[in-house]
C-alpha cells in the first residue's frame, strides 16, 4: 500500500465546503486503488487572521514542505476587506506560492460538450476549445520591489514594480514547451513587447528557449490581442505562457469560456523530478464566494478536479487522476448541476450531493 502525505488548507468562505467533497472523492480513490492518504490540516487566510493574527503561519509553510502536495481551498471575505489592514487573507496564497517556489501555475480550460450552452459565447465559436494557460506565479508585478504607497507634497503616490530576471522567464517557458510537447505542440507566448521592457526581454527569451524545442510551434501575441483572441477564436490556443498579472486577468476571462469558475482547477508547480512529478499546490481558480458560503450551493467540481491534477502531477497517480476526471465527466453527462451551472434541464443538487455523485462514479 502506497502512502501519500497531503496538506489541506480549506481557508475561508466556500473553501471548507468544497474541500470536504474533494477529500470524500479521494477517500474513494484510496479504497479502489488501495492507497493511503495522510491528511494534515492547517488554518489559513481570514480564519488564521482571526485565530493567530497572521494569514499564513511559518508552521503552515513547514507543514507544506513536509508534504507531497497541498490542497488549497480559498481565502478572503468581506470581514477582512479593510483597505488599511496590514495583512489580508490573500497574503496566505501569495506567501505559499512565493515561499514554496511555485513559479508555474497551470490553468486548463476545457469545455464539456454537455455544458457548451452555458457560456456567454456562441457554441460554434467554443466547440473544440482545449487549452492550458501557464501563468508565471512568483515574479512580475505581484512581487517586484519597490512596492509601496506614500504621501508627497502633491498628494498620494504609489508604485508597483514589473521586474523579471532571465532565469525566471526561461524556466516558466520551459514548462510551457514541455507541456506543449504532450499536447498539440503549439505554444503562444503572451507579452506586451510593444511597450514594456520586460515584454521585450520576455519575447527574446521565448525565441531563444524555443530553439531548444524545434518540434513545438511558437508564436507571440500582445496581451491585448490575446484577450481578444480568447473570445474570437479560443480554439486557436493550445498552451499559453504569460507574466503573472497578465495571467491573472486572462485566466478569469478564459474561465468564462467554460461557463463557470466552479469548473476550473489549477496546479501551481515548482521544480520537477525527472519523471515529471514534484511538489505542487492545487486550488480551484474561484475564490471564497462569501455570497453563497454556508448555503450548500457551492460547486465542488473545481476543487475535485484540482485534486485530480494533484494525483497526476504530484503523486504520479495517472490512472487515479483519470478515474476522478471520468467520474466528473459522467456526472455532468448524467445531467446533475449545482446552481452555478444549472441549465434548466438537468437536476440541481447541493454541494454534498454533487460530491457523493462523483464519489459513487469513482468507486
Ligand atoms: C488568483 C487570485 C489571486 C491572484 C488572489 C486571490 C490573490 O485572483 O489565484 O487568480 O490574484 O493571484
Ligand atoms: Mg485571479
Amino acid at each position: 500500500m502506497a502512502t501519500f502525505k497531503v496538506l489541506l488548507t480549506p481557508g475561508d468562505g466556500i473553501g471548507p465546503e468544497v474541500m470536504s467533497e474533494a477529500t470524500k472523492v479521494l477517500g474513494r480513490i484510496e479504497k479502489r486503488f488501495k492507497h493511503e492518504f495522510q491528511f494534515e490540516e492547517e488554518t489559513i487566510g481570514g480564519a488564521a487572521l482571526d485565530r493567530y493574527g497572521v494569514a499564513l503561519r511559518p508552521q503552515t509553510v513547514a507543514a507544506a514542505k513536509a508534504s507531497q502536495a497541498v490542497l488549497f481551498g480559498a481565502v478572503g471575505g468581506p470581514k477582512w476587506d479593510d483597505p488599511k489592514a496590514v495583512q489580508r487573507p490573500e497574503d496566505a496564497i501569495l506567501g505559499m506560492r512565493k515561499q514554496l517556489g511555485l513559479f508555474a501555475n497551470l490553468r486548463p480550460v476545457r469545455i464539456h460538450p454537455a455544458m457548451i450552452g452555458q457560456s456567454s459565447l456562441k457554441p460554434e465559436v467554443l466547440d473544440g476549445t482545449d487549452m492550458v494557460v501557464i501563468r508565471e506565479l512568483t515574479g512580475g508585478l505581484y512581487f517586484g520591489q519597490p512596492k509601496k504607497r506614500w504621501e508627497s507634497a502633491s498628494g498620494r503616490q504609489a508604485v508597483d514594480t514589473l521586474r523579471y530576471s532571465e532565469k525566471e522567464v526561461a524556466r516558466v517557458l520551459h514548462v510551457g514547451f514541455q507541456l506543449a510537447r504532450q499536447r498539440r505542440r503549439k505554444l503562444c507566448s503572451v507579452d506586451k513587447a510593444n511597450v514594456l521592457r520586460t515584454g521585450q526581454m520576455w519575447r527574446e527569451i521565448a525565441v531563444e528557449v524555443g530553439k531548444l524545442y524545434p518540434d513545438v510551434e511558437l508564436r507571440h501575441l500582445l496581451v491585448d490581442a490575446a484577450a481578444m483572441d480568447l473570445l474570437r477564436k479560443p480554439t486557436s490556443f493550445d498552451v499559453i505562457v504569460t507574466e503573472n498579472m497578465f495571467g491573472d486577468i486572462l485566466t478569469d476571462e478564459a474561465a468564462m469560456l467554460a461557463g463557470s469558475m466552479g469548473m476550473m482547477p489549477s496546479a501551481s508547480l515548482g521544480k520537477r523530478r525527472k519523471d515529471g512529478t514534484g511538489f505542487g499546490l492545487y486550488e480551484p481558480i474561484h475564490g471564497s464566494a462569501p455570497d453563497i458560503a454556508g448555503q450548500k450551493k457551492a460547486n465542488p467540481l473545481a476543487m475535485i478536479l484540482s485534486a485530480a491534477m494533484m494525483l497526476r502531477l504530484s503523486l504520479g497517480l495517472d490512472a487515479e487522476a483519470a478515474a476522478v476526471e471520468a467520474a466528473v465527466d459522467q456526472v455532468i453527462r448524467d445531467g446533475f448541476r449545482t446552481p452555478d451551472i444549472a441549465d434548466g434541464r438537468g437536476q440541481v443538487v447541493d454541494t454534498a450531493r454533487m460530491g457523493d455523485l462523483v464519489a459513487e462514479r469513482v468507486a
